[in-house]
């Protein structure tokens, strides 16, 4: 017995921000971010289109795709870095009152943009384990929130969205084969939020607005990224005797047009294999691996069987991926 994925579905904010637009109000051109990211626009939530409100809505999409009911649910797991609110209650608490479930677990997953990977992983083994038939798995971010619109580094990077699948409990070999999760907490100040935890509590004296955002050295989280992409790929092929050709689809965190392609080069996979929706929606964190796969759905590129790898990176640091057979 495995668990496999039913169904897969995503909510995009309507407001569609592109390179050119953001240009009018910060020292930046199109050509500059299209070059170094591959980023054309990005959606952005407003401010009723909260964390839980997105993911609420990718979840419905998801659990009418699946053509089971709310009440067969019997876990919520939501990966996200900007939930409602900062420590509690869970985002995914939200979403179980939105979808009005009853006797439903609820949690959040905090692994950054990998959260989505380590929320597949620990969705099976509630499954695998008979504590849960059914399992909503949701990606979600409104970094919207946590940017910093006067850092042209970063500004231009994120996105917000959503994206969510049902896992069923299948009798096959067909769904999640294998995952790897892993971090490296000695890098976690390469990406981080530096003020607002118990470390630094949040105090209005002394504290600017910008303080309370998303902080990056891009250099290091590039270099990071382009060697855990490369690692996370070959690992999973051979701990599951794959070889390039066998894969379908490697369905990347979308952070950077760049560090994919370094890493289809350095991991000598074709490009190709690699699906991408950069230009369009940016990074959105937890919600790239879920927005990405929903899109490929509703293109009808997902078909029964396809050997697919995930691969996650981002804050903490944190890496990971899944081996999936459609
Ligand atoms: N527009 C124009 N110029 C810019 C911009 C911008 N938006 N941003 C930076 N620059 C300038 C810099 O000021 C610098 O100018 P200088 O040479 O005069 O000092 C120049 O461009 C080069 O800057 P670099 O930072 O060296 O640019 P780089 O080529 O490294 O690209 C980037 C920066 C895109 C951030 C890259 O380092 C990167 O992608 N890093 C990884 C980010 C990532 O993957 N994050 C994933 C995790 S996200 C998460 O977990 C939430």
């Amino acid at each position: 017995m495995t668990a496999g994925i039913a169904s897969v579905g995503s909510y995009i904010p309507a407001r569609r921000v592109s390179n050119n637009e953001l240009a009018q109000t910060m020292d930046t051109t199109d050509e500059w971010i299209r070059s170094h990211t591959g980023i054309g626009n990005r959606h952005i939530a407003s401010d009723e289109e909260t964390c839980s409100y997105m993911a609420t809505e990718a979840a419905r999409k998801a659990l009418s795709m699946a053509g089971i009911t709310k009440d067969e649910i019997d876990h919520i797991i939501v990966a996200t870095i900007t939930p409602d609110y900062r420590d509690f209650p869970a985002t995914a608490n939200l979403v179980q009152r939105n979808l009005d479930i009853d006797h439903v677990g609820s949690f959040d997953v905090k692994a950054a943009c990998t959260g989505f990977a380590y929320g597949l992983e620990i969705g099976r083994g509630l499954i695998l384990s008979n504590t849960a038939r059914y399992v909503l798995v949701i990606g979600a971010e409104k970094l919207s929130a946590i940017t910093n619109w006067k850092d042209r580094s970063t500004a231009v990077l994120f996105g917000d969205g959503a994206g969510a699948v049902v896992l069923e409990p299948r009798e096959s070999e067909k769904g999640i084969v294998d995952s790897l999760l892993c971090s490296d907490g000695s890098g976690y100040d390469a990406l981080y939020m530096s003020v607002g935890g118990s470390a630094t509590p949040f105090k209005l004296e002394g504290v600017s607005e910008e303080d309370l955002c998303l902080t990056m050295d891009g250099q290091r989280v590039y270099n990071f990224a382009v060697n855990v992409n490369v690692k996370i790929v070959m690992d999973l092929m051979k701990r599951n005797g794959l070889t390039p050709q066998d894969i379908d689809y490697i369905v990347p965190h979308q952070a950077n047009y760049r560090i994919i392609s370094a890493a289809s080069k350095r991991a000598k996979i074709p490009l190709k294999k690699y699906y991408l929706n950069i230009e369009e929606f940016a990074n959105t964190s937890s919600a790239s691996i879920p927005l990405a796969l929903a899109e490929m759905d509703s293109k009808g590129l997902l078909k029964r069987g396809m050997k697919i790898l995930t691969v996650g990176f981002g804050g903490g640091l944190t890496y990971g991926g899944n081996y999936i057979v459609w």
